[in-house]
Formats: structure tokens, sequence, C-alpha cells
């Protein structure tokens, strides 16, 4: 084969890729690859999503947190088929939501997601049972000759009740149940046709404490119990400190994450370990937490340096010395020893790696782990199993929203990082 016949075939392999979304996500079940959603309305155009990457496996459950307006909604919207992106790649269980047809969106749909809204009167149909709300969405999807017959669905529908420990209300309507009930309710309906993955945008938002925390029980246990994917938009603390894995999204994009293990100690003992990463874009961006860009000025121009382990980041409109080498300055408490750098480095532009794996100045400490209240530090700090972590590429800034959490004094400790974007 010919260079030149080779690059042909490489460019169209390459855009063959990037059509399927292969080679990004491997077998993630929710792959979005630089979704960009934008809104004109009179003349203004609003850029909800603003080249969102996010990988979900199959089997997670997982928060969603972010500031009002910040883009969850819209997320989720495009993410339940209801919606298409601007541009960049979605892709939910194989379905490319950016291309499918009519016919495959209503099979989409129907089969491979099941959506609870926050507006409790928004998922169920008033006029019908709950027996007979959890059987409709089996009556429209079914194939009259090979779909499930009057007696499965039966079967299904006791099931689900069952599981969602709602049973005894099959046979009553919506108004004559609990918004938890209703929202129970609602999770068997969007479960009836046995999607791969359940959305869920604040469905606790319009109940009080007892009942959210039973209806995030009710989550969970569907994704333990039959191992269907969870993502759900949150604004309640207990919900986020709860799981695995919380995202949080700013400004349309994807900024932090907090992943929760459990470790044990020396002696044994369990602790849960929380640690909260920046997450880098395939391009090789990061989105610096507002509150270190604001303690060293950070702005338009930084200076970075490429260190055995780790990539410092420095203010990049600092006085050079006489011999033209960029000074380490350093705020107090944020210099790990040795973070200036190899001798003879200059620090200056060109003796940087291009970006590609930033570390935030945070990443310059040792990482900080939260633990849950009166649990016991692990020595050693290593990382969590699963972790999402490019090598020498994430930040570990460590603080997190687990109660009593043991950042550093004075920290904000929120999966968003952010005081004034703080989930409400
Ligand atoms: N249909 C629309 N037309 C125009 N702008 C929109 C539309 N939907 C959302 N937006 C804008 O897009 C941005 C993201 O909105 P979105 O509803 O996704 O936020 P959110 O994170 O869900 O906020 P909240 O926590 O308040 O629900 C906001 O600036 C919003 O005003
Ligand atoms: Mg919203």
């Amino acid at each position: 084969m010919s260079r030149r016949q080779r690059t042909l075939a490489e460019l169209e392999q390459h855009a063959a890729e990037l059509r399927t979304g292969a080679g990004f996500g491997g077998d993630a079940v929710i792959v979005c690859d630089q979704l960009v959603r934008i809104f004109s309305t009179e003349g203004v155009e609003v850029q909800a999503l603003q080249g969102l990457d996010l990988l979900i496996q199959r089997g997670e459950l997982t928060a969603l947190v972010g500031a009002s307006g910040s883009g969850k909604s819209t997320l989720l919207t495009l993410l339940a088929g209801l919606d298409t992106p601007s541009a960049g790649t979605a892709r939910v269980d194989g379905y490319d939501l950016q291309t499918m047809d009519a016919k495959s969106r209503l099979r989409y749909r129907r089969h491979a997601i099941g959506f609870v809204w926050q507006q409790v009167g928004r998922n169920l149909l008033p006029y019908l049972t709950v027996r007979q709300n959890v059987t409709l969405p089996m009556r429209l999807a079914a194939d009259r000759r090979t779909g499930p017959g009057r007696s499965a669905r039966a079967g299904r529908t006791a099931e689900l009740l069952e599981l969602l420990g709602i049973p005894e209300l099959a046979d009553r309507h919506p108004v004559q149940l609990s918004g938890g009930q209703q929202q129970r309710a609602a999770i068997a309906v969007a479960l009836a046709n046995s999607p791969s993955v359940l959305l869920a945008d604040e469905p606790t938002g319009e109940l009080d404490t007892a009942s959210s925390a039973e209806v995030f029980a009710a989550f969970r246990t569907v994704n333990e119990e039959i191992g269907t994917t969870v993502l759900i938009v949150t604004h309640a603390p207990e919900v986020a400190g709860a799981v695995r894995r919380t995202v949080a999204i700013r400004d349309g994009r994807i900024a932090t994450e907090v992943v929760r293990s459990t470790e044990r100690d020396e002696q044994g003992r369990e602790a849960t370990v929380s640690r909260e990463y920046t997450t880098l874009d395939r391009a090789g961006r990061l989105q610096l937490p507002r509150r270190y860009t604001q303690a060293l000025a950070l702005r338009r121009r930084v200076l970075l340096e490429l260190e055995p382990d780790h990539i410092a980041i420095r203010p990049g409109d600092r006085p050079l010395d006489g011999e033209g080498t960029e000074r380490a300055l350093r705020p107090s408490g944020t210099g790990a020893p040795g973070g200036t750098g190899s001798p003879g480095e200059t620090g200056s532009p060109g003796a940087v790696e291009p970006p590609g794996a930033i570390e935030s100045p945070g990443g310059t400490e040792s990482p900080r782990e939260a633990r849950s209240p009166g649990e016991p530090e692990s020595p050693g700090g290593t990382e969590p199993p699963g972790a999402i972590r490019s090598p020498g590429a994430t930040a570990s800034s460590g603080a997190t929203g687990t109660p009593g959490a043991t950042g550093t004094p004075g920290e904000p400790m929120s999966p968003g990082d952010e005081p004034e974007e703080q989930p409400r």
C-alpha cells in the first residue's frame, strides 16, 4: 500500500470512528463526546452545553450536580432523546442520538431509557391506577406477535411494584399516593420495558427529606438488584454524598468528579475515602477551580512546568530574574518541596510541554482524603480501585461534601468545588 493510500485509509477510519464514536468510550453505556447544545431565542444564543465529555459505564449509579443553569437538564433531555445536540456525539446503549431517525428514536425512548421527572404529577397518568400506569408502556411497546402477552405484562408489573416496595398500592390512583410513593411508582413505570439506562432529573426535588431518602433508596435498589445504569440530577447533598461517583457540571462542561470508595486501614477498619478529580477532556483541556485561579490571581496566561510526576501551573505575569528565568513564586501552603523544577530548567514557555496533562495548583500538594465522620485515616492514601485517573494528569484536591470531611480548614468541601456554584 502506498503512503498516499495509507493516509486515505487512515482518514477514512478516523472519519468512521468519529461517526460511530468507536475509539472513544469503549464499551461505556453513555458516551458524550464534545457535546454542544446551543439555544437561540430572539437573536440571543445560549451555549447550554459547551463541549461536554462524559463516560458512564454499564451498571454505574452516578449523581450529576451543578449550579442552576449549568446545563444539567439540557444534558438529560438530550440523553432522553427528547432533543438533539447542536454538535458533538452522544451515544447511549449503542444508539447514536445525533443521527437516529424518527423510528429509531421511538424505539430508543421506549426500550433503551427510562425517565423520571422532578414534577411528581408529570410521571403518572392521573386517571389510571398504579398498576395500569406501569403496564401501559409495555402495551405501547409490545409487538403484537413477539411482545409480552397480558399475563407476562401483569407478572412484570407485580415484580416491579414489589421491588419498589409498593405492591399494596397497585390499585390506587396517583392522587391517593404521597409524593414519595408517586415517585416510586414513576420509577416502576420508567423500568417497565427493562431499559439499560434510567435517567432522573431532580426526582426528589419536590419531596421532604424522609420521602427523598425513600426514593433515593429505590434508585439504589434498582441499580443493585437489576443492574440498571442510573444517572440522577440532584441538588440534595445526601444523595450526591451517598453514591460512588458524583459528577459536577459547570458552564456546560464536566468540571470535577468525586469518586468514593471503601478502603481498609492497617487495623482492617473500613473507611470511606472520597477523592475529587478535575476532569481532563480529550483535547487535554481542564477547568481550574475558580478558587484556585483567584487565590493565585491566574489570568489569561500561565506557565506550565513538567515535573517528574506532575505539572505545575504558575502565574504567567511574574517578573523574571536577571537571567531571564521565571522565579518560582509559590503561595504559602501550596508548595511541595522539590516542586520548583529540575535544575537547569528555565520555566520559560518554550521549555514547557504543550498542554495535555495539567495538574492544577492543588495537585502539588499531597492528596487529601475525606472520610466519613469518626472514621480513621488509613496511611498511605492509596488510589481507590477503579478511580478515574489519567496517569499523571489528574488533580486530587480531595475536599468533598461528605459530612465531616477532613479537607483543609477554610476550604469549600463540595463536589462542585465553587462556593458560588454550590447545588441548591
Ligand atoms: N429551551 C431553551 N431555550 C433557551 N435557553 C434554554 C432552554 N433550555 C435551557 N436553556 C438555557 O440553557 C442553560 C442551561 O439550562 P438547564 O435547564 O440545562 O440548567 P440546569 O443545570 O438544569 O439548571 P437548574 O438546576 O435550575 O434546573 C440556561 O442558561 C438556560 O436558560
Ligand atoms: Mg434543571
